[in-house]
């Protein structure tokens, strides 16, 4: 039986753990979307930490598909080669590199959270000086403002649709020249392709707006342009919001997400990833420890593709009882690893029965504290 310190197989690749750190915002590059050293000492920590794979923050595969300007970038060869090193270190740890390759949409150029997180206007710049930008939406007149007032937004054309799919594909060919071995397609929270999906932000009457098959293609396409360049032997993630939690009207919801699942299962994708929410703020959100585990559960259940859950997850014995009883085959943790980046190695600790299984586990700099 597959217990979270079990290896998950996806195609030719193999993880030490069944640990994945969730993808994490961390504002921290200069406007120009270069990873720092910031990066470096956050992701290499959690490598460190013992966490299987180690998934990189939304990374945004066009300047103007950043949440803010201080968002992670791979729109470039030279975004590239900054996280080169950041790969290779992960992987010397015995992690995965991943990679959440994101584009904002209607939710782009935004103050960061620590300042306010309201719109930058194209003519203007937010508090660290820089500078804003129109941002796209399938269906502006749609767009629901978490806070403050609406950004200028410009409603995504035929042109501007073939330039995302093209801007992830180009993205994944970047990303694999950096050395990640995941990649996985950001569809959730609000931002462009989860905008696309709900039929709350998406009122086109076009072939991407409509019926199911209209709002999901531009998913669809993503994911096909990404596997059309992304190896074989190598896993694409897709990370979905399985619901609105807008139950009392015409929204995305779980059934959708299953019949979803199905068709990106069909395109070549490995693992969905599923956290919920983050398009409108009327979301009625439950919350607590394994929030969002029913949802995944039932992805799993329906659908032919291999499962992650996220959200709420705390404790090595939590994560462990759901690979355990089938809930998922991935446990992404996020701001866990942001209170303990070595939650990996007390996972282990805490669940290895073998001392010396254990010890391995850990970093040699760092064994001495291993044997207690
Ligand atoms: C600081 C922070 C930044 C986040 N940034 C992202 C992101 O870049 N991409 C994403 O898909 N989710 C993002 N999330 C959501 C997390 O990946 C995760 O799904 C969520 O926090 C629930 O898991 P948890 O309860 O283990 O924290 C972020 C969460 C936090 C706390």
């Amino acid at each position: 039986m597959a217990d979270v310190l079990s290896p998950l197989s996806l195609r030719d690749l193999e993880t030490e753990n069944r640990i994945a750190v969730s993808p994490m915002c961390q504002y921290s590059c200069e406007p120009d979307g270069l990873a720092t050293e910031w990066h470096r000492v956050h992701l290499g920590s959690r490598a460190v930490g013992g966490a299987g794979i180690v998934m990189t923050e939304a990374t945004a595969v066009s300047p103007e598909g950043r949440i803010t300007p201080h968002d992670l970038g791979i729109w470039s060869d030279e975004h590239a080669a900054a996280l080169e090193p950041i790969a290779e270190f992960v992987r010397d740890q015995g992690g995965v590199p991943a990679i959440q390759l994101a584009h904002a949409g209607h939710k782009a150029s935004k103050e960061r959270p620590w300042e306010g997180h309201v719109p930058i206007q194209p003519d203007g710049t937010g508090p660290s000086g820089a500078s804003g930008w129109e941002v796209l939406s399938p269906s502006p007149d749609a767009y629901p403002p978490f806070a403050g007032d609406r950004p200028a937004m410009r409603k995504a054309d035929v042109d501007d649709i073939r330039g995302v799919v093209d801007a992830y594909r180009a993205a994944a060919e970047r990303s694999l020249e950096a050395g990640f071995e995941i990649a996985e397609v950001h569809a959730a929270h609000g931002y462009l392709l989860h905008e696309f999906l709900s039929p709350v932000t998406n009122r086109r009457e076009d072939d991407y707006g409509g019926s199911f098959e209209d709002r999901t293609r531009l998913v669809r396409e993503v994911v096909h342009a990404v596997r059309e360049v992304w190896p074989d032997d190598q896993p694409v993630f897709v990370r979905i919001s399985g619901t609105d939690w807008l139950d009392d009207r015409e929204s995305w919801d779980i059934e959708q997400s299953v019949r979803l699942a199905d068709h990106l299962a069909d395109l070549g994708v490995d693992l969905i990833d599923v956290s919920s929410g983050g398009l409108h703020p009327e979301q009625a959100v439950p919350g607590g420890p394994n929030f969002q585990v029913p949802l995944a559960e039932r992805v799993r259940e329906a659908a032919d593709v291999a499962v992650g859950a996220v959200g709420g997850v705390t404790e090595p014995e939590q994560a462990d009882a759901l690979v355990r009883n089938g809930r998922a085959d991935l446990v992404l943790v996020g701001r866990e690893f942001l209170r303990d980046p070595y939650f990996g190695l007390r996972a282990s600790g805490d669940l290895e029965r073998d001392p010396d299984a254990v010890a391995r586990q850990w970093p040699v700099q760092y064994r001495r504290a291993a044997q207690r």
